[in-house]
């Protein structure tokens, strides 16, 4: 394995490789659900490549990005161990020389719900991917569900820019107790632990009150009460168009139901995808 710290090198990597090349970014602490990716790739790639930047552009300034969690030896162990090719592990000057002015922005969807709470946020993920995609050149890149929104703002900027990747979802890897893998979860506590797994709870009682009484308020309502009960401080918890994270208004035959809150200091987000059938008229 090819383990690249400047963009010349991983670029005289690449150019001894042949064949379709597939792309994992990721920020590093890697567990299960970027493994899934990073196995999604292998399956259909003739080269993978994986990219561990922890990326200043976007974390606000009283976010984490001091403390985010860091663990090259042990990521580099799990990479090599899942046959990806080479690995990208730029420092920040190197993402980001002086003189820098250029910021991909993503409108619309990129300044909605996460992007609301958390300004600047999108730019920052689609400067950087769009940056990575660029070195990489990658033929395909492979991204979680479980950032259904940064998923949706990547799709769109490949979009409006025309760039030549395929996009790729995979689907969230959870724990046994629902809990999604993140890399923050590690900042958790054994009681925050036990909090945290309102998050999925919430998403699946919210989830059945949408598919048995097609109400959204009410979705929403039990979603609430249920993050609030267990003491998480919700920044939103709503049903949403899955392709928009515009309200969700029975347009298409699938919700998007999202949550974002804090456990303790330590911010959390999932989200869960249903199909609920419409109430006829003459039912509401
Ligand atoms: P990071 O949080 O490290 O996640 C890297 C990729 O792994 C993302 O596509 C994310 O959606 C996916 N992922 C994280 N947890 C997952 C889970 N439990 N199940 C499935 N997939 C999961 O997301 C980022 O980094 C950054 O914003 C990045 C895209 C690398 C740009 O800096």
């Amino acid at each position: 394995m090819i383990v690249a710290r400047t963009v010349v090198e991983l670029r005289a990597a690449m150019s001894s490789h042949e064949g379709t090349v597939g792309l994992v970014p990721t920020m590093g602490a890697l567990h299960e659900g970027h493994l899934s990716l990073i196995r999604a790739a292998r399956a259909a790639s003739d080269v993978v490549v994986a990219s561990i930047f922890v990326n200043p552009l976007q974390f606000g300034p009283s976010e984490d990005f001091d403390t985010y969690p860091r663990d090259e030896a042990g990521d580099l162990g799990l990479l090599e161990s899942e046959g990806v090719d080479a690995v990208f592990l730029p420092s920040v000057a190197e993402m980001y020389p002086e003189g820098r002015a250029t910021t991909v922005g993503v409108g619309g969807i990129g300044e909605i719900l996460e992007g609301a709470v958390r300004p600047g946020h999108f730019d920052g993920v689609a400067t950087v991917v769009v940056k990575l995609f660029n070195i990489v050149r990658p033929h395909a890149a492979w991204f979680g569900q479980k950032d259904a929104q940064q998923l949706a703002v990547i799709r769109r900027a490949v979009a409006d820019l025309s760039m030549d990747v395929e996009i790729n979802a995979g689907p969230t890897v959870r724990d046994a107790d629902g809990l999604a893998m993140s890399s923050r979860n590690v900042y958790l506590s054994p009681d925050e632990r036990m909090q945290a797994t309102a998050l999925f709870a919430a998403l699946r009682a919210g989830g059945h009150v949408l598919e048995t009484e097609s109400n959204v308020a009410a979705a929403e309502k039990t979603m609430r009460e249920i993050l609030t009960a267990e003491g998480i401080d919700i920044d939103y918890a709503v049903v949403v168009d899955p392709d928009e994270f515009t309200p969700f208004e029975w347009e298409g035959p699938a919700a998007l139901l999202a949550v974002a809150g804090r456990v303790g200091k330590t911010r959390l987000i999932d989200n869960l995808l249903v199909f609920p059938k419409p109430l006829r008229s003459s039912e509401a």
